[in-house]
């Protein structure tokens, strides 16, 4: 069992858990990992989440999505945009991801998350053999001309600041597990990629 080493408050200390993820593992009969979705505003990230999570959840496995617009409306709503509110978002995220891995769930995240000294952070809480990056490589004009909530229109107005791709940088990974031609390739094409993945690595034995 990992241990938390750096806090800030004394007196503290890590328990061991009887029931840990070793047994809710075997109960789920899978894995616990991160499925870690990153990419521009547009790219296909949430879509690409939901529709994997279906294809795994229908076929029995515990799993759970933790999305980027959804966990700003809670958890993360008190930070914005500015590079040390997203550092601090994916730091969070990073940390909620490791609890529902260690509850032995396939935990599928999509958030932009646009740096890679940050991604490589949680790369490091969840343990690399366990952090499945997946590069949502749409191109920016792609994503521009989808634009599907509006928000590159807003941002070239300059209504928006601090936008991804457009006013704030987009630092591609460079050694992802995975990289999705999300511009070109349907979703299911998309989905399919994922799932021939995680067999291929004997992740998971289920799933179409
Ligand atoms: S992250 O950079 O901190 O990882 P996160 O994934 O949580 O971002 O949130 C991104 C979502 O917020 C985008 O999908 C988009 O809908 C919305 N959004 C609003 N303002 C911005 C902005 N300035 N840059 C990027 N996304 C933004």
């Amino acid at each position: 069992m990992k241990e938390q080493n750096q806090t800030n408050s004394g007196n503290i200390k890590w328990h061991n858990l009887t029931i840990d993820r070793d047994k809710l593992e075997k109960m789920r009969g899978h894995k616990g990992m991160v499925i870690w979705f990153t990419g521009l505003s547009g790219s296909g990230k949430s879509t690409l989440a939901n529709a994997l999570n279906e294809v795994l959840h229908l076929d029995g496995l515990s799993t759970y999505v933790l999305d980027g617009d959804n966990i700003r409306h809670g958890l993360c709503k008190d930070l914005g945009f500015s590079d040390e509110d997203r550092e601090e978002n994916i730091r969070r995220i990073g940390e909620v991801a490791n609890l529902f891995m260690n509850a032995g769930i396939i935990t599928i995240t999509a958030f932009v998350s646009p740096f890679i000294s940050d991604r490589n952070k949680v790369r490091k809480i969840i343990g690399s053999q366990d952090f499945i990056e997946v590069y949502c490589a749409a191109d920016i004009k792609v994503c521009e001309k989808r634009d599907t909530k509006g928000l590159y229109k807003k941002a070239r107005l300059g209504e928006i600041k601090d936008f991804t791709g457009i006013s704030s940088p987009y630092e591609a990974p460079e050694n992802p597990e995975i990289v999705v031609d999300t511009g070109s390739l349907d979703l299911n094409e998309s989905v399919q990629q994922i799932i021939n993945y995680l067999k291929q690595e004997n992740l998971i034995t289920k799933a179409k």
